[in-house]
């Protein structure tokens, strides 16, 4: 298995699929190496294409938020993305895209070893939990997978555009916190 350094540095390398040719850097994402909880989103935006760090634009800042209102702090969990270059005009990332990526998600999995895997949005819920997750039914719904918990919210960018979507999401991070406080052992 990789080391941690090792697998940065193939990301930063990468030209397995064509999104290396258009992107200005790689966003390896962010965090503990040792996090407990893993937030996963779909793929880099303009502003963490140009600053090479995850969720930063936007959709970023209500990330925050929304990470503030259940105590967690950004430094203690790890934050990352189906794809590590940006899709052109934010279009989703193809299912190739994601394949040719995700033997780097799954090895950064393997290194932090997280109790609990939070999918961002519907694209990396459909990936990671289901191929027929439907995000705005199964959303706040855990399953367990090889041992670690998972389940998906509605992408910060979703509820920028749709705020009725907010109480449910207020919901779904309370009962993410409560999963926290029952199976994770780091403080917080
Ligand atoms: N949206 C994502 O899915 N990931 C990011 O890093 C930023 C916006």
């Amino acid at each position: 298995m990789k080391s941690w350094d090792e697998l940065y540095a193939a990301c930063m390398a990468c030209r397995k699929c064509p999104l290396a040719e258009t992107r200005h850097n790689v966003v390896f994402g962010e965090g503990a190496r040792d996090a407990e909880v893993m937030f996963i989103g779909e793929g880099p935006g303009e502003q963490e294409d140009l600053t090479g760090r995850p969720f930063v634009g936007r959709a970023g800042k209500l990330l925050d938020d929304m990470l503030e209102m259940i105590d967690l702090k950004r430094e203690k969990v790890f934050i990352g993305n189906m794809v590590k270059c940006r899709p052109p005009e934010n279009r989703d990332p193809l299912p190739a895209e994601q394949e040719a990526c995700m033997d780097y998600l799954r090895a950064q999995v393997a290194l932090i070893q997280p109790r609990i895997i939070v999918c961002l949005g519907r694209v990396s819920a459909l990936k990671l939990i289901r191929p027929d997750f439907k995000i705005t039914q199964d959303h706040g719904q855990w399953v367990e997978k090889a041992g670690v918990q998972m389940m998906a919210l509605y992408h910060p960018a979703a509820l920028l555009r749709d705020p009725r979507k907010r109480p449910e999401t207020f919901v779904d991070l309370k009962s993410l916190q409560a999963k926290i406080r029952e199976i994770c052992t780091h403080t917080y």
